[in-house]
């Protein structure tokens, strides 16, 4: 029986010896120490021994036991190491390689004029209102003293939400303009008022280099008591010179939209030429900017104001224009086209 376990030792050993993967080596350790292995046999087949045999054999099976584990153990450990210095040889790795550095966003070029376009109306005691992109039927256009085939609804090309369903206030529409949100002001918190209304306009129109078909307009509303086109010049000419850090001259021409009366169209001097001529100004030394005028009597009446108590201007330019202009951009659809190499030159 000795000579049987000693054989069984010998060739446990060398077996360790030899393992070269962990996988062997669990596979080594369940023949040796396993359940069913000849050692756990031979220390069951104990019972059929003298008391003498046994005090002998079962001492020394535990010690072989314990033997081939301390063996088992520490190749665990060498093939441990081995494979992790195996990997590091295999992988090439350069620690002198500069890191990428990371890319973070940055404030798309409408939205940085937007805000720039807030703080100077805000210090100018503006308040910055909003109004919803779908909008009524109603304060898109009859709020707006548009009546229902009116021709002037010809003039913006209109997205309808939904043909058939008519609600309390029409239609549903995408808004063509801001302008909706001077009867929704006006209701919200009466007169006197100074806000202005930037924010996302669209029109059922083909594209070109200088239409989209998704826009930003800025509207403004001035209601007070005894106000005058003179001072919508005053604070365009105001607004103008701190946009443009330049000393900026404005001027009316007659123009017409149906919630203003009477309307015009506001122009300012070309800050490029400084009214020489060139390419800006179309070589008028004026830019053509937007669209004012003294806010309809109807469109009081809409708002709920009393239009022999109150008078106001208001006014709407569009941003994409104002940002063509001021970064001589040479189409309007690089704003929404999602290119980096025009987005991150702002
Ligand atoms: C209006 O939309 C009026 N609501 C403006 C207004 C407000 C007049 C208050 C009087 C009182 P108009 O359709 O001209 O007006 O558009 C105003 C500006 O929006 C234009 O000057 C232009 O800068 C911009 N705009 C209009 N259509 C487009 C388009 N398809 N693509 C890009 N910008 C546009």
């Amino acid at each position: 029986m000795k000579d049987k376990l000693k054989k069984i030792r010998d060739e446990g050993v060398l077996k360790i010896a030899k393992v070269k993967s962990l996988k062997e080596l669990k596979d080594v350790e369940r023949f040796y120490l396993g359940k069913g292995s000849e050692l756990s046999l031979v220390l069951s087949s104990l019972k059929g021994l003298s008391v003498e045999e046994k005090k002998v054999i079962g001492p020394l099976v535990n010690e072989i036991k314990k033997e081939l584990k301390g063996l088992i153990d520490k190749k665990e450990k060498e093939i441990e190491k081995e494979e992790v210095l195996k990997k590091l040889n295999d992988e090439f790795f350069d620690i002198t390689m500069p890191v990428k550095s990371n890319i973070n966003g940055h404030i798309h070029i409408l939205a940085q004029i937007q805000n720039e376009i807030e703080n100077i109306f805000s210090d100018m005691g503006f308040a910055v209102v909003d109004g919803p992109e779908v909008e009524s039927e109603y304060y898109n256009f009859e709020g707006l003293n548009i009546p229902k085939d009116h021709p002037a609804r010809d003039m913006q090309d209109t997205f309808f939400v939904t043909d058939k369903h008519e609600f309390k206030h029409g239609r549903l529409v995408l808004r063509t303009q801001t302008s909706p949100v001077q009867v929704r002001t006006m209701e919200r918190f009466g007169a006197p008022l100074r806000v202005i209304a930037p924010g996302r306009t669209f029109r059922n129109e083909a594209t070109d280099a200088s239409h989209e078909h998704t826009f930003h307009q800025v509207e403004g509303l001035l209601i007070d008591k005894d106000i005058s086109l003179a001072h919508l010049k005053g604070v365009m000419k105001e607004f103008l010179a701190r946009l443009f850090k330049a000393d900026v001259d404005v001027r009316f021409r007659p123009g017409y939209f149906p919630f203003v009366e009477p309307g015009v169209e506001l122009d300012f001097s070309c800050v490029l030429c400084k009214g020489k001529g060139c390419s800006m100004c179309k070589n008028t030394g004026w830019v053509e900017f937007m669209g004012a005028g003294m806010v309809h009597p109807n469109v009081l009446k809409a708002g709920g104001i009393d239009s022999k108590k109150y008078t106001g201007w208001a006014f709407g330019f569009g941003m994409e224009r104002l940002a063509i202009m001021r970064y001589k951009i040479e189409d309007i659809r690089l704003f929404h086209s999602g290119d980096l190499r025009f987005l991150q030159q702002f």
